[in-house]
């Protein structure tokens, strides 16, 4: 998949081309890219929000003057938040504001707080397009370094008028954002990464184990997403059934200590995000033969021993990475205990998580997490484990630049 973890913000201004959006958005997403819809009330008067909602599988954004709106997402979120902004179609008007860095709607708003790239589709009468002010917009929006793809020569849908002014194809639209997205710098370029991941197993004899419910699939998703970024990365994990994300360097280990020990190989780093759940404890004596069961014995007592504490090792290392990142599975109190833990374990962040077995998240696909760190707590909406680690991945970029 081409645009594989891509976060597309999709503006659609009012035009009657917002009906090719619609395919768009079925195009994009099909590619592996995630799309945020924002609507003007131009777009709402030729496609409804609900269409646009059931083909992005998400909400779709509107409102600028909405309290509820802002507090949950927000405009500069929206314009921070994705990899790429796209306006497609982008109307003469549209064009215009941004030309003049006019804010008086989410849109616009949203694209005068941009600082991703962004890519215009415009779709106008060609007389529309051809007019001096528009040629004098686009002419200030190319120095601005916008990039646009069309207009295409066609036949007008609502005047079959000829000429300049029809926006090009969504499969058009589709490779000239990865064309813009292959040609951008990696951000994390020249980086490496540690990620664990997965479970450990602590052995009890030879064929028993202590593990835990840990699938893997958060970790690994975060060492493509730094991956896919530029960086180099090293993913240490535990034992999973999931494959080796490509484009990665992953070494397999069972116990805490092996994972110890293949992190501090692979240091020094830039990052290191520790997902992996290691288990705080090993059996302190395994045993080299199978436990056997004679009758009348009383049941074995398991002495158990402290495992060492990677994160808290990685996070006061003499080689401690910029960046460190621990985890937090919590059933109770998210916050507090997510804060204590960033304290004692030295990390930068923590990615604080409610596992409650209700949440579904331990061995789930999903993950709805809170960002602690020394600035405050920013709450995630609930999202695939893939757009959680393509956020992370995005922050610790913004982080080290
Ligand atoms: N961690 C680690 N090594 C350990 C235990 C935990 O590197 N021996 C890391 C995990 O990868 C995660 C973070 O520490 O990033 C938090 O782990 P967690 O088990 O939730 O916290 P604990 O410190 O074990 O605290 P508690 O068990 O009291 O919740």
């Amino acid at each position: 998949m081409t645009l594989k973890d891509k976060r597309i913000l999709l503006i659609i201004s009012g035009g009657i081309a917002a009906y090719k959006s619609l395919d768009l958005i079925r195009r994009l997403r099909e590619r592996g890219a995630s799309v945020r819809p924002v609507m003007t009330k131009g777009a709402e008067e030729f496609v409804t929000p609900l269409a646009v909602g059931a083909l992005s599988g998400g909400k779709v954004f509107t409102e600028l003057f909405s309290r509820e709106e802002e507090q949950d997402v927000g405009h500069i979120r929206l314009a921070r938040e994705c990899d790429l902004i796209l306006v497609a179609p982008a109307t003469a008007d549209l064009m215009a504001k941004m030309a003049n860095g006019l804010a008086n709607d989410l849109a616009s708003a949203v694209l005068l707080a941009a600082d991703r790239p962004v890519l215009v589709a415009p779709a106008m009468n060609p007389k529309m397009w051809a007019n001096r002010a528009t040629e004098r917009n686009v002419e200030t929006l190319k120095g601005d370094g916008i990039r646009f793809i069309g207009p295409m020569k066609g036949e007008m849908a609502e005047s079959g008028e000829a000429g300049l002014g029809r926006m090009a194809e969504p499969l058009e639209i589709v490779a000239a954002v990865e064309a813009l997205l292959d040609g951008l710098p990696k951000p994390l370029a020249g980086r490496t990464a540690i990620v664990t991941s997965g479970p450990t197993h602590e052995p009890i004899d030879p064929v028993r184990y202590i593990a835990n419910r840990s699938s893997g699939r958060q970790g690994h998703a975060i060492a493509a997403a730094l991956a896919a970024l530029g960086a180099e990365v090293t993913l240490v994990s535990g034992p999973v059934t999931i494959p080796d994300p490509a484009g990665v360097t992953t070494q397999h280990v069972e116990t805490a200590r092996e994972m110890l020990e293949a992190v501090e190989a692979a240091l020094p780093a830039d990052i290191a995000v520790m997902v992996a759940a290691v288990a705080d404890w090993r059996v302190a004596a395994s045993a080299d033969e199978k436990i056997k069961k004679k009758p009348g014995d009383a049941p074995p007592a398991l002495q158990l021993t402290e495992n060492p504490d990677i994160l808290k090792t990685v996070g006061h290392h003499a080689r401690r990475p910029a960046v460190v990142i621990g985890f937090a599975a919590e059933t109770q109190d998210v916050e507090t205990n997510g804060r204590a833990k960033l304290e004692r374990k030295g990390a930068d962040f923590i990615v604080a998580n409610d596992v409650s077995p209700e949440t579904g998240i331990m061995g789930g696909t999903r993950n709805s997490v809170k960002i602690i760190s020394a600035g405050g707590v920013d709450a995630w909406p609930d999202l695939s484990k893939e757009d959680v680690a393509a956020r992370l991945a995005a922050m610790i970029a913004d982080r080290l630049s």
